[in-house]
């Protein structure tokens, strides 16, 4: 049965109980197209404004009259919406359930106590002088202590930056210097499974390598014990300083376009940008997209898997949840961590009902055998959730049938950093299902399908992804460069916010994505720039130049294959040895470390000097016969050479 020949139609059950109906769908996207200010006007009220906005959209993606502003004259705090608006109702209700790494290491945190940890928190910022639009560093575990400090820079109107704790000392010096960061917030160490992560000792040397020296302080969280040099006039341990504050702290009023956070993405050329978002549109569209894509109810506990260092962690771990009043399960570890049943346990353990992963987990699990899941229950399931990559049919079947035990719909969400929450996705109850199609688009958001010269496809089709009209979520600039933002996202195709993937339509207009038509790559969920690699494989002493593609891999979606030149005379053996990949580990990240690295003498390259990754791509999938016409190429002859090569490294 090919993939696009089994639907799945929403169960009587689901129809019957969830917020959207088929119907219900239809007519609210009809009215969020049509009359968008009267649309968003109403669904803003799912947060609470401290100043209620007069205009509600005002926007344009034409470079003359270039603006992204939503609910501009409104005024309101992110945290206190997050936080303080549920203390009169549900004050005892449980906000995060943590799983730690080892099993049995669980804490509940209500609301109410996340509201005075957060004011705590931002008490302890105030004491070292951060102020409303200073932008604070978070290198961190994912322990509940992250989640404060990004609520208690909000409540205090400080911008935050948070960097996976995966990323290098290099990378980190790189961001800190962009955003010119006077704070950095860490722990002493994360675990990870049965690694244990120094973070502390990463920050020291990101310290290092800063080009602008702007940290002033960096405040550690004592969280695996263990020891660390503390550097005086520098370096404070957070659980002293929080001894000397209150658990009380008024919330800043901010303007709905005041900056919440940037969050550093990899784009297809140059450094990573900041993508930056701001309040009020923002958290309307997490909010609500939380509620209506993962048909969350009073009573569910949700869990999202993501990491607070990456998108999915800010809109659907800490923003769209906690302003819905959410209770969260948020876990440290990893998935595979005693063993390959830790997901399915902890479901069982806390009776989890929706459940939002990436496709990496899914496949990386499913290959580990069916007996980790069977040997749990599960039944408190009632939604499935993924993102990240595309979902590929086979485990989407293993995740519904197995998992979810044929029960749960599975909403596969389609979004990026940049559009800041999902923009296309099934909801629950109001859409059959089809097995890796991201379904339609969420209430507001008009997605098109655009050929080269740049004209929109009608019905079923193929092409660029691109997005007609602004929603609130969309981020509103690169971090001090306003004029990449434009070039990046809206030079392209005139007037349209460009994702850079392809998609397919089908003739019901179901999504299907297609891919990055960048040099972006995705591994395992993570995006990764190929310059980004590149730059770091030639900063070795010995490597001349090379390129990076992507190829299929079948559990990380992608796997990064690298072509290396060297300079002349260089010993090839010392290349090979792990020195390239300690390379690239200590300048990005051990998840951007290259599957295979093949030494060439060329590389294929056009005329005009640009690499032809199209050929590569072939050739280290071992699809020679279709290269087709290389008579462009200023070296024909290179294309043999380099096959010969990656056969033989094979
Ligand atoms: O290529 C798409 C892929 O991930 C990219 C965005 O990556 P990032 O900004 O890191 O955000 C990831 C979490 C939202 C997209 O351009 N992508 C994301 N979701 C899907 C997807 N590809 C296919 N199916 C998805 N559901």
């Amino acid at each position: 049965m090919s993939a696009e020949a089994s639907v799945y139609p929403v169960p009587e059950f689901a129809s019957s109980t969830t917020h959207i109906s088929s119907e219900q769908y239809k007519t609210m996207y009809q009215q969020s197209i049509k009359k968008p200010d009267v649309f968003w006007a109403k669904q803003a009220q799912i947060i609470d404004w401290v100043k209620p906005f007069k205009t509600v959209k005002d926007t344009s993606f034409k470079k003359e009259d270039f603006r992204i502003k939503w609910f501009a004259d409104g005024t309101l705090n992110v945290c206190a919406n997050c936080v303080d608006r549920h203390l009169p109702h549900n004050k005892d209700k449980i906000a995060f359930i943590f799983e730690g790494n080892e099993p049995g290491n669980v804490r509940h945190i209500s609301y109410e106590e996340l509201y005075h940890h957060v004011c705590r928190f931002a008490n302890v910022l105030k004491k070292h002088g951060v102020k409303k639009g200073n932008v604070v560093t978070l290198y961190m575990p994912m322990i509940p202590e992250a989640i404060y400090a990004m609520l208690a820079c909000a409540r205090i109107g400080a911008i935050h930056s948070v960097v996976f704790g995966g990323f290098s000392a290099s990378a980190l010096a790189g961001r800190l210097d962009d955003c010119g960061s006077k704070i950095v917030i860490t722990a002493d160490g994360a675990q990870r499974g049965p690694k244990t992560i120094p973070l502390k000792e990463t920050v020291d040397l990101a310290l290092t390598k800063t080009k602008k020296a702007t940290v002033q302080k960096v405040i550690t969280i004592k969280h695996t014990g263990a020891g660390c040099h503390m550097k005086e006039d520098q370096d404070v341990w957070y659980h002293e300083e929080a001894r000397q504050v209150q658990d009380e702290c008024a919330y800043e009023e901010m303007g709905a376009e005041d900056p919440l956070f940037i969050l550093y993405t990899s784009g297809s050329t140059g450094t990573p940008k900041g993508v930056l978002h701001t309040s009020g549109g923002y958290l309307t569209y997490a909010a609500l997209t939380h509620k209506y894509v993962f048909d969350y109810h009073e009573n569910d506990i949700y869990w999202c898997t993501a990491d607070v260092g990456w998108i999915t962690g800010h809109s659907y771990v800490v923003y769209g949840p906690l302003a819905n009043g959410a209770t969260s399960v948020i876990f440290e570890g990893v998935p595979t961590y005693p063993d390959a049943a830790r997901f399915w346990q902890v479901i069982d353990d806390h009776k989890v009902s929706i459940f939002y992963t990436a496709p990496t987990a899914i496949r990386s699990l499913m290959s580990k055998g069916d007996d980790y899941v069977t040997r749990t229950n599960r039944s408190s399931l009632r939604v499935l959730g993924s993102v990240g990559e595309p979902l590929n049919p086979e485990a989407w079947h293993w995740y519904y049938n197995l998992v979810g035990r044929s029960t749960c719909p599975i909403v596969d969400t389609w979004w990026q950093t940049e559009t800041g929450g999902i923009l296309l996705t099934p909801l629950p109850g109001a859409m059959s299902l089809k097995p890796g199609s991201v379904a339609r688009p969420f209430f507001g958001i008009q997605p098109a399908l655009l050929n080269k010269e740049g004209k929109e496809i009608r019905g079923a089709g193929t092409g660029s992804l691109v997005i007609k009209e602004s929603w609130p979520g969309q981020m509103r600039g690169v971090y001090q460069d306003q004029d990449r933002f434009f070039k990046t996202y809206f030079d392209t195709f005139k007037g349209y916010y460009s994702s850079e993937d392809g998609a397919r339509r089908d003739k019901e207009g179901y999504y299907w994505i297609t891919g990055r038509m960048d040099d972006i790559i995705n591994v395992s969920g993570h995006r990764i720039g190929t310059a980004e690699v590149e730059a770091a494989i030639n900063n070795h002493p010995q490597v001349a130049e090379s390129a990076v593609i992507g190829i299929p891999h079948p559990i990380k979606g992608e796997a990064l294959f690298a072509f290396v030149i060297l300079k002349m005379g260089a010993d090839v053996k010392a290349v090979f040895d792990a020195d390239l990949l300690q390379l690239i580990g200590r300048n990005i990240g051990s998840f951007a470390k290259p599957e295979t690295i093949v030494i060439v003498p060329g590389l294929p390259k056009t005329r005009s000097g640009k690499i032809m990754r199209r050929i590569l791509r072939k050739i280290a999938l071992g699809k020679t016969n279709e290269i087709g016409d290389t008579s462009t190429l200023s070296e024909p002859r290179i294309v043999n050479k380099i096959s010969e090569l990656v056969l033989a490294a094979q």
